[in-house]
C-alpha cells in the first residue's frame, strides 16, 4: 500500500515552552483525498497546520509526507518537499498584480515562469482574465483564488489552508470549496482548516474534529454529518446518548 500522503503522528507544538497548545494530534491523510480539520475556536487548528508548515515549533511527535519525515524541516524549504500552505490571512501581495503574484511565487522557485503559470490559468480562468489588476483589488473569493493559485505554482502533492472562505458570503465559500475540488481532482491532496462545517462536510471526504489540542472524532464526511456530537460541539444542543452511538 502507499504511504499516507500526510500523516501526524503524536504531534505537540507550542509557541511558549512547556504550553503545548497541539496536545498529542494524530492525523492521516491518503493521496487524493480532501480532509477537513474542524473544532471550536481556539480548539488549535490553526496552530496544527502552522506546526506542520513549520511556522510553530514542534516539541514531540513527528510529521510525515509521503513517508518522509518533514518534522524539522524549515518552512522555506516545504515547498520544495511537496506541501504548501496557504494561511488565513496575507496570502497575497495587495500591492502586487495577480501576475505578479503568480511570477513572484514562480521566482522564488526558480523556475520557468511560463511553464508554471500556463496550467494555473488554465485553471482559474477569471485570474488569466484579470491578470493585470491589483491583488489588493479582488473581491475576497478572487483573492482567495489567488492565494490557492500561488500555492498551486510550486506544484506541491499536499495543499494544506487554513480557513480559506473565512469572511466570505455563503455563495462564495461554496464557490471557494469547490474549486479546491477541482484542485483535487488534479491530484493534489488537500487539507483544510473550516469553520463552515456544513460546507466543509459538503466537500471534504474525511474530517477529524479538534478540541483542545487533539483529534475529538475522525470520520468520513457522511459518518460525521450524521454524528449528533457535531451538533453538540458547535451548538452545545445536548443529545441523547443512543443518537451519539
Ligand atoms: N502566536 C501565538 N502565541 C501564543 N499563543 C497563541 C498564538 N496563536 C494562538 N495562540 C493560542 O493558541 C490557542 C489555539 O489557537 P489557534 O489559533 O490554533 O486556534 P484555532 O482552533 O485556529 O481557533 P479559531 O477557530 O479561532 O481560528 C489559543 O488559546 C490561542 O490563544
Ligand atoms: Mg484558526
Amino acid at each position: 500500500m502507499s504511504s499516507p500522503a500526510l500523516d501526524i503522528e503524536s504531534l505537540e507544538a507550542a509557541y511558549e515552552p512547556g504550553l503545548p497548545i497541539v496536545r498529542g494530534a494524530n492525523l492521516r491523510v491518503h493521496p487524493g483525498e480532501i480532509v477537513a480539520i474542524l473544532g471550536p475556536n481556539g480548539a488549535g487548528k490553526s496552530t496544527l497546520v502552522k506546526a506542520v508548515a513549520g511556522l510553530v515549533p514542534i516539541s514531540a511527535g513527528r510529521v510525515l509526507l509521503h513517508g518522509a519525515d518533514i518534522t524539522c524541516v524549515p518552512a522555506h524549504r516545504l515547498v520544495f518537499e511537496g506541501l504548501a500552505f496557504v494561511p488565513q490571512t496575507e496570502n497575497v501581495f495587495a500591492n502586487l498584480t495577480i501576475a505578479e503574484n503568480l511570477e513572484l511565487a514562480a521566482a522564488i522557485l526558480k523556475a520557468d515562469k511560463r511553464e508554471r503559470l500556463d496550467p494555473v490559468y488554465a485553471m482559474f480562468s477569471d485570474l488569466q482574465r484579470q491578470r493585470a489588476l491589483l491583488a489588493g483589488r479582488l473581491s475576497g473569493g478572487q483573492r482567495q483564488m489567488l492565494a490557492v493559485a500561488r500555492a498551486l505554482i510550486a506544484r506541491p502533492r499536499v495543499l494544506m489552508l487554513d480557513e480559506p472562505s473565512a469572511g466570505l458570503s455563503p455563495k462564495l465559500v461554496g464557490q471557494v470549496l469547490d474549486q479546491l475540488k477541482r484542485v483535487r481532482d488534479t491530484g493534489v491532496t488537500v487539507v483544510l482548516v473550516e469553520q463552515n462545517v456544513k460546507a466543509a462536510l459538503a466537500v471534504a471526504d474525511r474530517a477529524a474534529v479538534l478540541v483542545e489540542g487533539r483529534e475529538h472524532l475522525v470520520g468520513t464526511a457522511a459518518e460525521l454529518r450524521a454524528d449528533a456530537r457535531i451538533a453538540e460541539l458547535y451548538l452545545g444542543r445536548h443529545v441523547q446518548a443512543q443518537a451519539v452511538a
